[in-house]
Order: structure tokens, then sequence, then C-alpha cells
């Protein structure tokens, strides 16, 4: 079964032009004389996460890609005002699910063990777990960098025992929204070291990990170009339809 490597994350945004516009004009325009099969095949590899109030309404004018939602609940039912559940999610058609992003962390005051809890909530309903890490500009400049990754990942992943597979985004904190990014080679030697630390803490092989931070046209391929970077998480660039597409046909390029 394919699963999404390219994602868009919506963030609380919705496409400039409307979703509409961003579905038939930008996203679909270019690829109209595939037939379903054919788009169904191209665009297997492509997720996106819009806000989940939105999800219907995208999904009614998109019938190919994958389709996650940006958080889930580390409960599974009751009074939780405000949450959304691994069943509801599944319930509106998500397959995959993003967990502990940094700005969950940040105005959430989300720790490792909150993700976690969530991480064995997904792997427990067979959602497709996107586990977000990265580090702050902080941490980067003083050289931390794979220290406070592993550290992450020794606190997610600890009691973790799957065969499942779960994709893990590196995405630093400095690089969101902010223009900047590490190299390409950079990313690439980081992500052999995450690929290593949850082999050797959690037993599990299978498992990608995709680049997110100022991912645009402009610098996308260069990371795909890299054996260890199986994809990307992509925020702003994404609420651009054709740019979306755009990255996604470099990616489609790649492999
Ligand atoms: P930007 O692509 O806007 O830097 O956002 C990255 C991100 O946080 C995706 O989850």
């Amino acid at each position: 079964m394919s699963h999404p490597l390219v994602i868009a994350n919506w963030k609380m945004n919705l496409p400039s032009k409307g979703i509409s516009e961003w579905v038939l004009n930008e996203m679909i325009s270019s690829n109209e004389e595939k037939d379903f099969e054919e788009k169904t095949s191209f665009f297997k590899f492509m997720g996106v996460c819009p806000p989940i109030s939105h999800l219907s309404e995208l999904k009614t004018l998109m019938n190919f890609g994958h389709f996650g939602s940006q958080d889930i609940s580390r409960f599974q039912d009751g009074a939780k005002t405000g949450d959304i559940s691994a069943d509801m999610i599944i319930d509106r058609g998500c397959t995959f699910s993003i967990i502990g992003h940094s700005e969950r962390r940040e105005f959430h005051n989300e720790t490792n063990d909150v993700v976690s809890e969530k991480l064995k909530i997904c792997l427990e309903k067979n959602i497709l777990p996107v586990v977000c890490i990265g580090e702050c500009l902080e941490d980067y400049n003083n050289g931390d960098t794979l220290d406070v990754l592993e550290n992450q990942l020794k606190e997610i992943f600890s009691s973790i025992i799957s065969e499942n597979k779960l994709i893990v985004a590196y995405e630093p904190i400095w690089a969101i929204g902010s223009g900047k990014t590490p190299s390409a080679k950079e990313v690439n030697n980081i992500h052999q070291h995450i690929k290593d630390i949850v082999q050797s803490v959690a037993n599990i092989n299978d498992i990608n990990i995709i680049y997110g931070g100022s991912v645009k046209r402009e610098n996308a391929k260069t990371f795909f170009l890299e054996k260890n970077i199986d994809g990307a998480l992509i925020g702003g660039a994404s609420l651009n339809g054709r740019e979306f597409l755009d990255i996604y046909n470099d990616f489609m390029e790649t492999l």
C-alpha cells in the first residue's frame, strides 16, 4: 500500500483563493488528461492535511491522494472538550496524522510523553503517524542538533514496538516559515542518524524520514535528490496548489 511522502500541512489556514480553486484550477488543470486510475496512481505519495473543519469539502473535490489530520487527541473518547479522536478522523477518511508538531509543543505545551501517547494510539488504530521532531536555533548554533533529536526520539519511542510503518518528519524549528534551511547534505546526515536511533530504540524498521521547514519550489529537488530524504512536510508553499503540485512533480522525478 502506498502512503503519503509529500505532505501539505495547511495549519490553521485555507488557500487564499479557496479550496475549489486550489484543487480544480491549481492542482487538477495540468493533470486533466489523466483518468481516475492514472490520477490515483500518480498522486499515491501525496498527502493533504487541511483544517479538519474543511476536510469534507476538500474530499468531495479531490478524489486522489491521501488525507490526514494535523493532530489527534491522546484520549480515545469522552469528556475532552475540543479534542478530536483517532476514531473520528478515521471516520472522516483520514489515513494518517501529524503528531508532535513544534507548534503543538509551543502553543499547547505538548511534551514528548504526550507525543508518545499519541503515537501509541495511531499505531493501535492503524493510522500512519507522522512524528515531528526538531531543534531550536540555539541548539543548532551550539552544534547540539543530534543530541536534542536523540533525546526527543528516545522519549517518544522508548516503549514502542511495532511492525507498522511510520514516518518521522525532521523539522528544525528555526527553519519553519523563516525561509532558512539547513543544507540538503546536513539534512541527509541527520536523517541517517534519526533512522539509526528509531531502529535501535524501538525496533521499528519500516520507517521513512521526511524533511520540513521552508521547503519551496526552488529548493525542494535538492532535498529530494538526497538518499535519506524520503519526502517533505510543507507548510506555506502548500497553500498554493500550483507550487505544491510543482514540488510534488519534482519529487516524482527523483524516484
Ligand atoms: P513551512 O513550510 O511554512 O516552513 O512550514 C513547515 C511546517 O511546519 C510544516 O509542518
